[in-house]
């Protein structure tokens, strides 16, 4: 039987773009989420987490760029209709957690300790589906590229060992092209999504998703258009 029938997803939710992943992202693969700065990053990678907790898989959601307040009050503000998240954080099925603000990633210490962190964290909820919101930040935190990319790669490995699907996400100027800050990246993930800006409507907000890489399962190449809803974030209804 061909791998990609064989293993396991976890479906994202999010309409259209289930059927660009084949049902989901493969259990256990490590994801970058591509996105241009404002496109639709954090409320996408939280919408997963959400529905992940909702069905009954735990799931944890590391804000980086923004304090865990400052992330839920935009999330309430921008998702009105996200019934049950207070009492799924409450349940700590969801975990929202915030970076240690002071945190650096200097040295291999200082990352040893914040990756200790995110697996206590994970332990404590026995989270299936881990989101950072971003890692964009990392490479401010080092002092150049070859540290960044090593401690890319550690907690990509750390991820992977724990068996923990990870959603990471990064920011982009021009992610058709990948262009990314790091340098191996896209060999270090086993899928990368692409968010782009879709600038059609005034009063609404939409973008592109299209998947540039799937390892172990199949999927669609072509881009879908999503629609940012109060309820969501849904497919856009003339696809
Ligand atoms: N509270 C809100 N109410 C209405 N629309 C919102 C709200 N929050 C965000 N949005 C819309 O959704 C878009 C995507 O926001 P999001 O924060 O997910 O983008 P992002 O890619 O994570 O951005 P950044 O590069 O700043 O991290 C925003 O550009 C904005 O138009
Ligand atoms: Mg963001």
């Amino acid at each position: 039987m061909a791998q990609s029938e064989t293993l396991n997803k976890i479906p994202t939710g999010i309409p259209g773009l289930d059927e660009l992943l084949s049902g989901g992202v493969p259990e256990g693969s490590q994801m970058l989420l591509v996105g241009e700065p404002g496109v639709g990053k954090t409320l996408l990678s939280f919408e997963v987490a959400y529905n992940s907790a909702k069905e009954g898989r735990p799931s944890l959601f590391m804000t980086m760029d923004q304090s865990k307040n400052s992330l839920l009050k935009n999330i309430n503000s921008a998702f009105p209709g996200f019934d049950g998240m207070k009492d799924l954080i409450d349940k700590n099925s969801f975990n929202v957690a915030e970076r240690a603000m002071d945190m650096e990633f200097k040295s291999r210490e200082n990352l040893v300790i914040f990756v200790a962190e995110i697996m206590r964290l994970i332990k404590s909820n026995n989270a299936k589906l881990l989101v950072m919101d971003s890692i964009s930040l990392l490479r401010s935190l080092v002092d150049d590229d070859r540290t960044y990319t090593r401690a890319l790669n550690f907690l990509v490995e750390t991820f992977r060992n724990l068996g923990v699907t990870s959603i990471i996400n990064i920011e982009s100027r021009n992610p058709t092209k990948t262009d990314l800050p790091g340098l191996y990246e896209e060999s270090m993930f086993d899928g990368i999504v692409l968010l782009t800006k879709y600038r059609k409507s005034e009063e609404s907000q939409f973008l592109n998703a299209s998947i540039s890489k799937l390892r172990y399962s199949k999927y669609r190449n072509s881009p879908i258009t999503l629609e940012i809803t109060p309820n969501g974030i849904m497919l856009k209804k003339s696809n």
